[in-house]
């Protein structure tokens, strides 16, 4: 890693001392970043965790740096922290063994596939909605985490959603994510780093005898597809690249759906009228609403999942290292510099947004398109070798999710429209975002 004394000629903040910056940094990320552009320009450094971190910012910086045309910046090595509790996964690999196991992946997220998922959720989704109570106020993030991980267990595992396994592997889940974003590294007895490790054993325990049943008779879901993928070559994974690949996708896939569904709704809830306009493209497709025609269609729908993602990201910073010395912006960095991206606040900057705080969906029209301004103006799954490669399945669930519950039911937010985001290590509402719903129509 970069020290600081390599890094004496990038500009930045003074230096608080024992934490650095970090407290500064998970206080408020994002105005704690914008100050210091606004001190500093596009690059600077700052202490977090221990470590010195070069910030690269805004829409430029994250081409040069994800496109990396010349193989320079390390995932594995800037995603470091997630090593402990998911080793192998997709963004812990670099470069030619990073494309192999993306194209064996891929295999899991072709149109057929994605289609047999579609049916699925589609038939899950209408029971688990309508199981939260009419008319009476409830904590939205942690019900849509709720309802996202039985969905997963249907679509990811071939599970019912009330199977008593299905409950256990939700909660070893749990456990490894709380502990792959804890702040204590080593699996010291009842931290949330111990319970991690003993659910990432649970759940590879588990996964690992799913294995032999799953090849011999494959379902429609995403573990079944997994043990069958395969690359152009016929080359597939062997049991342990499952475990871990399987591992990290359910991780990659949970929490950030959960907080692009919770902001939607904290946005159609300030802005009721959008309901409205959702509800009636729903009504205008019909019938063919979970087909993958009707799903095109929805394109007012689209614009909301656009515009939730760029108002609060789930992933507002990516990582990397760089593996070798580089220059950019004027500055020199040396091999080994740690760095962050930040698509969070590049996506809040009046240079492609107008009135950049205000959900306007409608900016992503044709008319508009302001997201096209730049490759990277809109860039909430990241981009280059290791870009969402769930973009379309979490689309797709959103919109499931959208045409089950807004053509039964109204979203009332409870007291507030203003929510206050924890944008650090994945964002959530403080207080969770209480509503209420209510149902129409006989509902
Ligand atoms: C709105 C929801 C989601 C957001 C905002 C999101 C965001 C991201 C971002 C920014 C990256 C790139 C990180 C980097 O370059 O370092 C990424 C990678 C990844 N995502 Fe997602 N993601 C979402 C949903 C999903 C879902 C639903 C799945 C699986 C079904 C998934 C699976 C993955 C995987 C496997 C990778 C690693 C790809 C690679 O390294 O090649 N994500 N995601």
């Amino acid at each position: 890693m970069a020290t600081k004394s390599e890094l004496c000629l990038i500009p930045g903040p003074s230096e608080p001392p024992v934490l650095g910056h970090t407290l500064q940094i998970l206080r408020d990320s994002y105005g704690f970043q914008q100050e210091c552009i606004a001190s500093y320009g596009p690059v600077y450094k700052v202490k977090l965790l221990g470590i010195w971190r070069v910030n690269l910012c805004g829409a430029d910086a994250m081409e040069m740096v994800l496109l990396d045309k010349q193989q320079m910046f390390s995932s594995k090595m800037g995603w470091q922290s997630l090593a402990r509790l998911f080793p192998g996964g997709l963004m812990l690999q670099d470069f030619a063994e990073h494309r192999q196991n993306r194209r064996i992946m891929q295999q899991a997220f072709r149109a057929s596939a994605l289609q047999e998922y579609t049916e699925q959720m589609a038939k899950a989704m209408q029971s688990l909605v309508r199981a939260w109570p009419l008319d009476q106020e409830f904590r939205f993030y942690d019900a849509i985490k709720e309802l996202t991980l039985r969905l997963g267990c249907a679509v990811f595992m071939g599970l019912p959603p009330d199977d008593e396994l299905a409950s256990e592997v939700n909660s070893a889940l749990i456990a490894e994510i709380r502990a792959a974003l804890s702040v204590v590294r080593y699996p010291v007895p009842f931290t949330p780093m111990w319970h991690g490790v003993r659910g990432r054993a649970f759940l590879r325990n588990t996964f690992r005898q799913m294995i032999e049943e799953r090849r011999a008779a494959p379902g429609n879901d995403f573990f079944s597809q997994m043990c069958l993928s395969t690359d152009e070559d016929g080359k597939g994974w062997s049991e342990d690249e499952i475990l871990d690949q399987f591992n990290f996708l359910m991780m990659a896939a949970h929490d950030t759906t959960a907080t692009a569904l919770t902001t939607m709704i904290w946005a159609l809830g300030a802005h009721p009228e959008w309901q409205e306009v959702l509800a009636a493209e729903y009504e205008e497709i019909g019938d063919a609403v979970f087909t993958s025609d009707g799903l095109s269609r929805m394109t007012q729908t689209e614009q909301v999942f656009k515009e939730a993602l760029r108002l609060v990201p789930p992933v507002p910073f990516i990582p990397r290292r760089a593996i070798s010395s580089f220059s950019w912006n004027g500055f020199d960095f040396p091999a080994g510099t740690t760095i962050t991206l930040n698509p969070g606040v590049t996506m809040l900057s009046p240079e492609f947004y107008s009135e950049p705080e205000k959900f306007d969906p409608a900016r992503f029209a044709p008319d508009r398109a302001e997201d096209q301004a730049h490759k990277f103006a809109w860039a909430p799954f990241g981009g280059g070798a290791h870009k969402c490669i769930g973009m379309h399945f979490a689309s797709l669930q959103a919109k499931i999710f959208f045409v089950t519950l807004l053509r039964e039911r109204r979203v009332e937010l409870v007291r507030s429209s203003v929510t206050d985001w924890q944008r650090l290590p994945i964002p959530k509402p403080k207080g969770g975002l209480l509503v209420k719903v209510h149902g129409i129509r006989g509902h």
